[in-house]
């Protein structure tokens, strides 16, 4: 406890599409809570994503880098941080094709920062927030699940950063007694998600009636979760989690992106004529699913957002906040979002 009275966590990407929506359900579900956010604001960050908190004294914003671990350390100190929450990321696999080494810069060297701090200040608890696809890819007809004791198997540079930092994770719990436990999630959607990802790309496009690029046949399945049922089950691991254990996180949601696209174009009342097929995303991983009873039976957490509601919402979130569309897709990410390409994750 804090000199404020406070509990103080730190929480790192808190601008990004899944950290701001953590931060912002976190303070509304926690009235003894002070986040120490961080976030570099790279082309991903947008603090406009936390204009509901913007006068909320529990939340305090830093402008910086994780890899600076003189500053996080600092900021712990000062703040009586009593634990650290990574989101950061560098999270989009076709930029991670494109140039890996911010990958490696953030999503390595980052965490590795994060961890040096929870050591040294032998901090109370370590969330490392991961992803399924650190395991690679299942067969497109099979009905196999990952488990968290599934082999990683990473195939592009964005996975196997993840899957790098997963294992300074484990290490430092192993070697260093870190109390860290890791979430692996299935593919997010929801409000404030930057327009190179699948769902929110093809709401605009459809929104203003341009093509909608479908990587390859479309078939590539991934399991969709609500972002806010992905930050329950974050908080959850922070509380309850048993340090070096991994949950998996997931909705029993598969769906195929060509299905997406297609329910997306309906719910807005457009034509299929609109979609594109292009060119294929090297490496593309045929198939995500999860097996999330271990996360349901240890943490107490369920989804609880159905893809057909949550779908809808996030619809006419997008449409209700064309300011937002505005800005982030202003100057560069503009030149980068009308490439020919879908963007998935
Ligand atoms: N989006 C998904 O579907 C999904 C699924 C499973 C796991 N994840 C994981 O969740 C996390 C967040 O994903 P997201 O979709 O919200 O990403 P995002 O790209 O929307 O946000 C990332 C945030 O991290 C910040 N950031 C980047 N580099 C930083 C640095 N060096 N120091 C401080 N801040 C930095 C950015 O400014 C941005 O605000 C990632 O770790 C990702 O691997 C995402």
């Amino acid at each position: 406890m804090s000199d404020s009275g406070h509990r103080t966590i730190l929480v790192s990407g808190g601008a990004g599409f899944i950290g701001s929506a953590f931060v912002m359900q976190m303070l509304a579900t926690n009235t003894n809570l002070r986040i120490i956010n961080v976030d570099a604001l790279t082309y991903a960050g947008n603090l406009e994503n936390l204009q509901a908190i913007e006068n909320d004294p529990r939340h305090v914003f830093i402008h910086a880098e994780i890899q600076n671990t003189e500053l996080m350390h600092s900021l712990c100190e000062q703040y009586a941080v009593e634990g650290i929450i990574n989101i950061a990321a560098e999270s989009h696999v076709d930029r991670s094709i494109q140039n890996a080494n911010p990958f490696i810069e953030t999503n390595i060297q980052g965490t590795v920062s994060l961890l040096t701090v929870a050591r040294d200040m032998k901090l109370k608890k370590f969330v490392q927030v991961s992803t399924d696809e650190v395991y690679g890819s299942l067969d497109q007809h099979s009905t196999e699940l990952f488990t968290e004791s599934t082999p990683l198997a990473p195939n592009s540079p964005y996975s196997s950063s993840k899957a790098s930092a997963d294992m300074f994770v484990r290490a430092f719990h192993h070697t260093h007694g870190v109390p860290a436990v890791i979430t692996r999630c299935s593919n997010n959607y929801g409000p404030r998600q930057f327009p190179e990802k699948l769902i929110p790309l093809m709401i605009l496009n459809a929104m203003e009636s341009k093509s909608l690029p479908v990587y390859g046949d479309g078939l590539n399945v991934r399991d969709w979760i609500h972002v806010n049922d992905h930050c329950d089950a974050i908080h959850r691991a922070y509380e309850y989690g048993i340090p070096g254990e991994v949950y998996n996180i997931g909705s029993e949601n598969e769906c195929n992106n060509l299905h997406i696209v297609r329910t997306i174009l309906s719910i807005l009342g457009k034509s299929e004529d609109l979609i594109q097929f292009v060119k294929d995303r090297p490496g593309h991983d045929k198939r995500y699913a999860i097996d999330a009873s271990k996360a349901k039976k240890e943490l107490g957490w369920k989804p609880r957002i159905t893809f057909e509601l949550g779908l809808r919402e996030t619809i006419e979130w997008y449409q209700d906040h064309p300011e937002w569309c505005e800005h982030v897709l202003s100057g560069e990410y503009r030149d980068y979002y009308s490439q020919q390409y879908h963007r998935e994750r």
